[in-house]
Parts: C-alpha cells; structure tokens; sequence
C-alpha cells in the first residue's frame, strides 16, 4: 500500500519482526518448549527422561525418525553410524593444511562443508534412501572431525575411530588416546558426556538450526546446509556462552568476591553469564540435569574450585530481587564449561561438543524440512530505507 506521507509504493503487508522475535518460519514436530513451566520435550518426551534412561544414540534416532526404536532398529541404527565414523583419508589431508592455530570450529564448519565434495551423492535430496545415509554418515563423522580439530591445534596425531567402543567413548578415545592399547574411560565420565550430547541435541528455532533450514530451503546438500548450522553455531552469541562463564568465575576467583560481583551486575556493569534465556523464564531444566552431571564428573576427577563460586552464585541470585523480578534462572551452559574443564578439553572446543550434540536435531529439521510442501524458499521480507531514483554520472564526470 501506499505511504500516505511520502505516496510511495510501501513493502506491502510485511511484519517487521527483527530477529524473528514474533514469527514462525515454519511448522514442526520436532522440539517442544514451554520457556515459562521450564518444559522441554523431543518429540513428546521430557528432556529428564530421555537423560536419565535413554543414550545419545537412541536420542538421535527418536529425533530423525520421529519414534523410538525397537531393539532391532537401535542395533541397525547403531551398526550404520558405527560403520560410517570413518573419513576419507583426503579430508584428514584437507584438515592437515590448516594452520596451526586453526580455531576448531573452524575446521569443523569447513569440513563438514568439504563432505558436500566427497559425496556428491547427497545432493540427491529427493531420495529417501539417499537422504538416510547422508543423516547417518554425518551424525557418525561428526565426532571423528571435532576430535580431529582438536588434535591439530595440540599439534598431535588424529586418532582413527575405534569401532570397538561406544560413540561417545570412540569421540573421547580420538580425542585423549596416546598410544596402545585400547584407550578406557570411566563409565561415570562416558555417562556424563553422552548426558550432555542429549541435552543439546535439539532446541527448535535456535539461530543455527534456523541457519541449517534457511541455506536447506534452497534445496542444496545437507553437508552445506549443516555447515551453515555450525558456522551460526560459532557466534559468541550462541555457542559460545559456556566459556564466558568459565573466563567470568575464574575472574571472581573466591567465594568471598561473589556478593560484590553480584552488585556490579545488579548495577548493570556486566551480565552474570550463565543466566538468564530468551525463551526459558523459568529455571532452565537442561540447567538442572548439567548440574547432576557435573556432581557425577567432579566424583571421578576431583572438585574443581570454581564450582564452589558457582554455586554461590546461583544461591545469591535466585534470592536477590534483582534476578528474580527480572526471571533470570541459570541456562544450560551456567555449569557446563565446569564439566568440560573437568573433562580437560579446552573452551575452543566446547562448541565443537555442542556442534557434535547439536547434528541429529539439525538434521532432523533439515528432513522435515525437505518433505514439507507447504516449506518454501527462505526469503524474507525487507523494509527498505535506503534512497531511490537516484541518477548515475559516470565517474569520469564525478571525479
Ligand atoms: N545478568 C544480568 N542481567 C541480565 C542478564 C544476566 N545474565 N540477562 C538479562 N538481564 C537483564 C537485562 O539487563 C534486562 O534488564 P532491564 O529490564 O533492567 O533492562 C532484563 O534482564 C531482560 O534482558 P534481555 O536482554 O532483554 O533478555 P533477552 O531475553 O533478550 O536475553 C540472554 C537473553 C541474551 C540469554 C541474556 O539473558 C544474557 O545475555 N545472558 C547471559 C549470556 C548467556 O548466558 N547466554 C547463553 C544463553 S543459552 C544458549 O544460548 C545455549
């Protein structure tokens, strides 16, 4: 329609909504949440059950094929993606040229993007056949690239697959084996880790899951499309939050610089990391599950001291006013870099661990949105400020 003031052509009826506060890009099956009761469900199932009793391999399957598995169908879900962990040797060598101070996640994204090249195949997106083995070759390489990031920036050997072992385990052993025999973790640490792959394996419209539908939208392969997921995931903004607690409770340093910390957040210095969510307003619950995995790790490896500071953090703000009128609870990454610190891995890896969680609900939107209709290009709308109907000279008379 026309602006009454200016009687210029308007964009027509379009909803300015940056950021995509307010609007739905699409219809899914896939992740619930119910930010204000503290609710999460894959598929229909409570995120406290699936962490409790399920694996991060039965998970990913009940986020691809919308169900749970029979047992026959878990043992062929985890026979394929045991089968698959290995790369191409010539996607190690590709990974080998990067410099040596490659950020992860680096890699990472562009690895994943490089798997488009080696399996041109998977640009055949109509198939289903064809698109299963695609989700199955990417949940099952996922780890054997993130372990091998890892191993180049600690200018180590990469480490093969060991299919003998779980997939979480087989990821620990790649990232951790120095030599023979067979690398061995604690089960309790295995447990925690594979906890915490559940725990991040789905979130509906998250910026990276939103990024893996938008470049999806355009019909190309799932390697590209997951690729543009990890690189959303890279932003500080998203991934990245853990590591902001660890660098923040390393700067309070002790139990007693806590209520003077909390002061210069309530005085608007600075953000308690860790706290608070766009869509949790209400105690986080994968904060919670983190929090029981981290009592199990720190049983194995020692308590680390910034846990003490987390603590008290927590305790001061959920009875300060401050946090409470403004409904900041902890969110999932308030005690997960404690638990990956613990671990020994690095903070540039921890959003290499949450790409790796991250890969079946990625791929499962990508599949829905594939085979949904109604789905179309990924094209929004625009309200334009820029000037019109201006009048080129060309440069010679303008210079
Ligand atoms: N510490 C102190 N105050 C906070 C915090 C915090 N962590 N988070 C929000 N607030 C305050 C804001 O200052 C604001 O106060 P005001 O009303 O007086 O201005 C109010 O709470 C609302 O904050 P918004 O920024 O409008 O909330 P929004 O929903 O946009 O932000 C976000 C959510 C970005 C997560 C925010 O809470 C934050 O920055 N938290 C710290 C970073 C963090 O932990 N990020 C990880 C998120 S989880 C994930 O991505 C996997």
């Amino acid at each position: 329609a026309a602006d009454p003031a200016t009687n210029e052509e308007g964009p027509g009826l379009a909803v300015y909504d940056p950021g995509f506060v307010n609007t739905a890009s699409c219809r899914s099956s896939v992740t619930y949440i119910d930010g204000d009761k503290g609710i999460l469900e894959y598929r229909g199932y409570p995120i406290e059950q699936l962490a409790e009793s399920s694996s991060f391999l039965e998970v990913a399957y009940l986020l691809i094929h919308g169900d749970l598995p029979t047992k026959e169908q878990f043992e062929q879900w985890v026979h394929e993606i045991t089968f698959h962990t290995f790369v191409h040797e010539n996607i190690k060598g590709f990974m080998q040229g990067f410099r040596y101070d490659a950020h992860p996640m680096g890699m990472l994204m562009a690895s994943v993007g490089a798997m488009s090249t080696f399996y041109p195949d998977a640009s055949n997106i109509m198939d289903p056949d064809n698109r299963h083995l695609q989700v199955v070759r990417m949940i099952a390489k996922m780890p054997t690239l993130g372990a091998w990031s890892f191993r180049h920036a600690q200018g180590k050997p990469y480490v093969y697959p060991d299919n003998a072992l779980s997939y979480t385990e087989n990821f620990l052993s790649m990232l951790f084996k120095m030599s023979e025999p067979r690398y061995a973790a604690d089960e309790r640490i295995i447990k925690a880790l594979d906890t915490l792959f559940i725990l991040h394996a789905d979130h509906e419209q998250n910026a990276s899951a939103n990024a893996v539908r938008s470049v999806g939208s355009t019909q190309v392969d799932p390697y590209s499309a997951v690729a543009a997921g990890v690189g959303a995931l890279f932003g500080p903004l998203h991934g990245g939050a853990n590591e902001a607690v660890l660098r923040m409770l390393r700067r309070i340093g002790s139990i007693e610089n806590v209520p003077s910390f909390i002061e210069g957040v309530k005085a608007g210095n600075e953000r308690l990391m860790g706290f608070g969510h766009r869509v949790y307003k209400n105690y986080d619950p994968r904060a919670k599950l983190i929090k029981k995995a981290t009592e199990d790790v720190f049983e194995v490896t020692g308590v680390n001291p910034l846990l003490k500071i987390a603590q008290e953090l927590e305790k001061i703000a959920l009875e300060d006013e401050y946090f409470v009128k403004r409904r900041l609870y902890p969110n999932v990454d308030f005690y997960s870099g404690l638990i990956y610190e613990a671990l020994q891995i690095p903070p540039e890896m921890f959003t290499v661990l949450f790409a790796i969680g991250r890969t079946p609900g990625w791929l499962a939107q990508w599949l829905e949105l594939v085979q949904d209709k109604e789905q179309k290009i990924a094209r929004p709308k625009q309200i334009y400020t820029g000037q019109r109907g201006l009048s080129f000279t060309p440069s010679e008379q303008r210079w």
